[in-house]
């Protein structure tokens, strides 16, 4: 334990540096494919190492193949932060290693989680009866939802499969883990309506997916479940979940809610309008670690339906049997194992409190606004999105192999990250604010380099 000790205080003192001034590294990873692979044994030590030797190979070896997401120059995909009390929340999940495979096996693992899904659907303005369950990512809450939505229209499925003729409904700027859920379902990629958006606003258009479902069932298909996002992977868009959830009802379908990072925002009043109609969703995924500090990993998935939910996936083998009458996650989902997720969350929703987490998202949604309206009054560019929340998409006017150029560049001079995207068949650029270091002159460094390589692409 002197060991342990010792390294603690190291590693405390070196995350507490790396915390407080990520930018001393470069946001991107400076090796090449396979460089860590090779430049490891390739087989593991017979006898153990000391310490010294391990973090030296660390710092060596691992390091440089980190992409630092928690750089504030780091504006690509959904930008996020890993906030310092949530780090040592991660420290005591370590040390603890408990797994919550029933009540009894943790008792606090599960009551925790039940606290905090209580907390965020108050947070957020949502029906405070509802279930949650905390998983790894998006795309497993959302597997979970179709799994479902299969049983709910269909509730032969869990004992006799699923009829071949079910269909799910998204729109074409749904993220891919709708298609990948449904594929791994067996729902198979046909089985999925791709709906094209409104290509100014990147909506889905309620109308079409009335029209969709309509042919569907005039072709004796069965309508199983659609999928609303609540921002967007590409352009943060919100579908119109009133609408949506008006023919979800009608049809006797499961409405599924993607707000994987949408859905912090919604802790804070002035946007609590993302949830409108969402109190009408069968389910609905957030990310924690997309946008309110938690470090990855942590999703939650809300559901108004844990029935269904526990029709899917229940099933108790004789060696899990306990006499008590505590609420066994496990029932309601594919893994049986679980790690103490809401420990993290738990420190952080009380470090920052509601207000703090509102203040911090309302701050970086202003700050993407007044670049956006940079990017506005230069004639050079265009906005290609409307930017409802912290990213904007943007590109030069004119063909796509100059904003790739751009792209590449801005990435190549090494101190800023952004990634791309397409709409409208039309190559896109995005900036993605998300991280707590992130500020006003961050951004204005990014605009200079912006304009400065334009002049000689
Ligand atoms: C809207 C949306 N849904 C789902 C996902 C998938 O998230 P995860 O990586 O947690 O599976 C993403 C990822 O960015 C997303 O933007």
């Amino acid at each position: 334990m002197r060991e342990f000790r010792e390294w603690g205080h190291k590693l405390a003192d070196w995350v507490a540096d790396y915390v407080e001034s990520p930018e001393q590294h470069a946001v991107l990873a400076s090796i090449r494919p396979n460089d860590i692979i090779q430049a490891l044994p390739a087989g593991g030590p017979v006898q153990g190492e000391p310490m010294e030797r391990i973090f030296s190979d660390f710092e060596k070896i691992i390091l440089p193949g980190v992409t630092h997401w928690n750089h504030p120059n780091f504006l690509a995909y959904f930008a996020n932060t890993s906030a310092p009390p949530a780090i040592l929340a991660e420290f005591l999940a370590a040390a603890l290693n408990t797994n919550g495979i029933l009540w009894k096996t943790s008792p606090a693992v599960t009551e925790l989680e039940v606290v905090c899904v209580r907390w965020l659907l108050a947070w957020m303005g949502l029906p405070g009866d509802w279930f949650g369950i905390l998983f790894d990512t998006a795309s497993i809450s959302t597997l979970h939802a179709l799994a479902a939505a299969r049983v709910y229209v269909a509730p032969q499925t869990r004992d006799e499969g699923a009829p071949n003729n079910l269909i799910v409904y998204c729109s074409d700027q749904a993220h891919s883990s709708v298609e990948k859920g449904a594929m791994a379902l067996g729902f198979g990629r046909k089985q999925v309506r791709r709906i094209p958006c409104d290509p100014v606003d990147f909506r889905l258009r309620p109308a079409d997916l009335q029209a969709a479902i309509d042919a569907d069932r005039a072709a004796g298909l069965l309508p199983c479940c659609v999928v609303a996002t609540v921002g967007s992977t590409s352009t943060t868009s919100v579908d119109p979940v009133p609408a949506i959830a008006e023919i979800a009802e009608r049809e006797h379908i499961w409405l599924h809610v993607d707000a994987a990072y949408a859905g912090s925002a919604a802790v804070a009043p002035e946007f609590h309008w993302l949830m409108e109609g969402c109190e009408r969703a069968h389910s609905m995924v957030f990310n924690p670690h997309k946008w309110m500090m938690v470090p990855v990993d942590c999703s939650v998935l809300f559901s108004s339906r844990p029935d269904i939910l526990r029709q899917a996936f229940s099933l108790l083998p004789e060696y899990l049997k306990t006499s008590d009458d505590g609420l066994n996650l496990m029932d309601y989902g594919i893994p049986l194992g679980r790690r103490f997720r809401a420990l993290k969350l738990w420190f952080t929703m009380r470090y920052y409190g509601r207000d703090g987490i509102a203040a911090m998202i309302r701050d970086q949604v202003a700050m993407l606004q007044e670049l956006r309206a940079k990017m506005e009054a230069d004639s050079r560019f265009e906005i290609c999105a409307p930017s409802p929340l912290s990213v904007v998409c943007f590109r030069l006017q004119g063909e796509d192999g100059p904003n790739r150029e751009l792209l590449e560049r801005i990435n190549a001079d090494g101190r800023f990250f952004l990634s791309h995207t397409v709409l409208n068949g039309r190559f896109v650029l995005r900036v993605a604010v998300g991280n707590l270091l992130t500020t006003r002159e961050t951004l204005a460094g990014l605009w200079d380099l912006v304009c400065g390589l334009v002049l000689s692409i």
